[in-house]
């Protein structure tokens, strides 16, 4: 019986490019979505701009900083003992506009001091192809993931880090969370289908045959991303990101065991069964007919799909909510979608409900379905932090959040789960990418800026820090 974390476990954390690394100009870098997306909180949802509107703020610009200060931050993440540091490359930094037909020399060369100032320390780098960072000239070009052409584009990207950094990154995954393109927030923060739209990214208007025509190119791209990297580079292990929102029916009503089996298919079970076994599952035509949803498919996207299967699973885990068919549950808030109140159990300042024990469910249910390594690639919890008096940072509910759903990773694998690494999100403070506040913090090291836009960029260690250096030097056997 496996009864603990695996001795080569990736324990670690995770950031994306477009929330920490600033610099969003900087050295031929070109514009993505978020550059064009306001700050905002859970009250004032922030906006899309078609251009960069004079005196207002537009958080990703700086960020956290990280374009300029990688080596204190990965030095951080070595202190603390990190096996694995996740991080995207900025296609805009590669290709600014998307469409080039060479990269951009800076841009690579940024990537690989990340990359060589990692392996100076032992730490592998996981890197995300594309997270939430669609190039802003493919939005006006072609509505983003709506135009077929972003297929071609996005492989001649990953062509060029394939080969680039062939020799510096093994575990690679393809898109973050691809299947917030079965959620109307992912027209705005994924798929770029947003041609022409200025306004309150929650406001803007969702089409379903749109949106899910662009998930489709999606899928083939990172699906001939894989094969591409299967052939050229045997040695990579891909993987795919799904934002794995657990639902639970709220009450044993059969109509809520369908509707919740319903949504978990579409939202959840969806866009990795495409990616693990290779074609669109079974109960996808009923839902495409009764929603009026048509894929256009080209000859050959059938096989591409087929020939490009992910090697492991990766997912984001931050919570869980109800589903019913009765109207009258409290509706609750959460990542990419809401659903409905868990009377028991607690929730973040965001409104997003804590459910350690809903991460060992879930990791059951992937690995009963796939059967292939497991990593939880973003997981913890948002929230306000306060330096006290002495300059320490005591954040201690952070500390907590983290530990109940190490516990449960634990049972997990007591379980019999092929869990192969743990990534929590933001392991330096960085931009919320729903809200676009620094407020709502996830790091084990403090960054100096706030939501106006001040702050001295400075690093702090928080009391999390030191508490998960013990973490990862016991293996996950200190958790107190
Ligand atoms: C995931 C995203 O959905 O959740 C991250 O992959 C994001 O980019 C994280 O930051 C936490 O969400 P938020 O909105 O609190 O930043």
């Amino acid at each position: 019986m496996n009864s603990t974390f695996r001795p080569d476990f990736l324990w670690g954390g995770a950031t994306a490019a477009n929330q920490f690394e600033g610099a969003w100009n900087e050295d031929g870098k070109g514009a993505a979505v978020p550059d064009l997306c306001t700050n905002g909180s859970l009250k004032n949802p922030k906006r899309i701009t078609r251009e960069i509107e004079p005196g207002v703020l537009y958080p990703s610009h700086e960020a956290a900083g990280f374009y300029h200060h990688y080596k204190e931050d990965i030095a951080l993440l070595a202190e603390m003992g990190f096996k694995v540091f996740r991080l995207s490359i900025a296609w805009t930094r590669i290709f600014p506009t998307g469409m080039e037909e060479t990269p951009n020399e800076a841009g690579l060369a940024f990537y690989d001091s990340v990359f060589d100032e990692c392996r100076k320390y032992g730490i592998e780098p996981l890197v995300t192809i594309s997270h939430y960072e669609m190039p802003y000239a493919l939005v006006e070009q072609c509505n983003g993931w709506a135009g077929r052409e972003c297929i071609g584009y996005f492989l001649r990207y990953c062509e060029t880090v394939f080969e680039r950094y062939q020799n510096k990154v093994k575990y690679w995954l393809t898109f973050n969370e691809i299947n917030a393109g079965t959620m109307a927030m992912g027209n705005v923060i994924s798929l770029g289908t947003v041609k022409g739209y200025t306004g309150r990214i929650l406001d803007f208007p969702d089409d379903e045959q749109v949106r899910y025509q662009a998930l489709h190119h999606q899928l083939v791209a990172g699906a001939k991303a894989v094969k591409l990297a299967h052939e050229k580079y045997p040695e990579f292990q891909m993987g795919n990101m799904i934002c794995y929102l657990s639902k639970y029916p709220l009450t044993p009503n059969p109509d809520d065991m369908l509707q919740c089996q319903k949504e978990m298919q579409m939202t959840n079970w969806f866009c990795s069964d495409v990616q693990v076994r290779g074609k669109y599952p079974y109960y996808a035509d009923r839902y495409f007919d009764e929603h009026g949803i048509r894929i256009q498919m080209e000859d050959g996207d059938k096989e591409a799909l087929k020939d490009g299967c992910v090697d492991f699973y990766t997912f984001s885990y931050y919570m869980s909510t109800c589903v019913s068919v009765t109207q009258n549950a409290q509706i609750q808030g959460g990542n990419l979608t809401g659903g409905l109140k868990n009377p028991y159990l607690e929730e973040s300042d965001w409104g997003w409900q804590i459910d350690p024990k809903g991460l060992r469910y879930t990791l059951n249910e992937i690995y009963a379905r796939y059967q292939i390594p497991l990593m939880v690639v973003e997981n913890g919890l948002g929230a306000y932090d306060k330096i006290e008096e002495d300059g320490t940072i005591k954040d201690t509910y952070r500390i907590d959040y983290l530990r109940g759903h190490i516990e449960q990773m634990r049972e997990a694998v007591k379980d019999g789960v092929d869990l192969i690494g743990y990534t929590p999100w933001g392991c330096i403070d960085l931009v919320s990418a729903s809200t676009g506040e620094m407020a709502k913090r996830y790091g084990l090291v403090f960054v100096d800026k706030y939501d106006d836009g001040t702050g001295t960029l400075e690093r702090k260690r928080k009391a999390s820090f030191y508490w998960y250096k013990k973490v990862i030097a016991s293996n996950g056997g200190e958790l107190l």
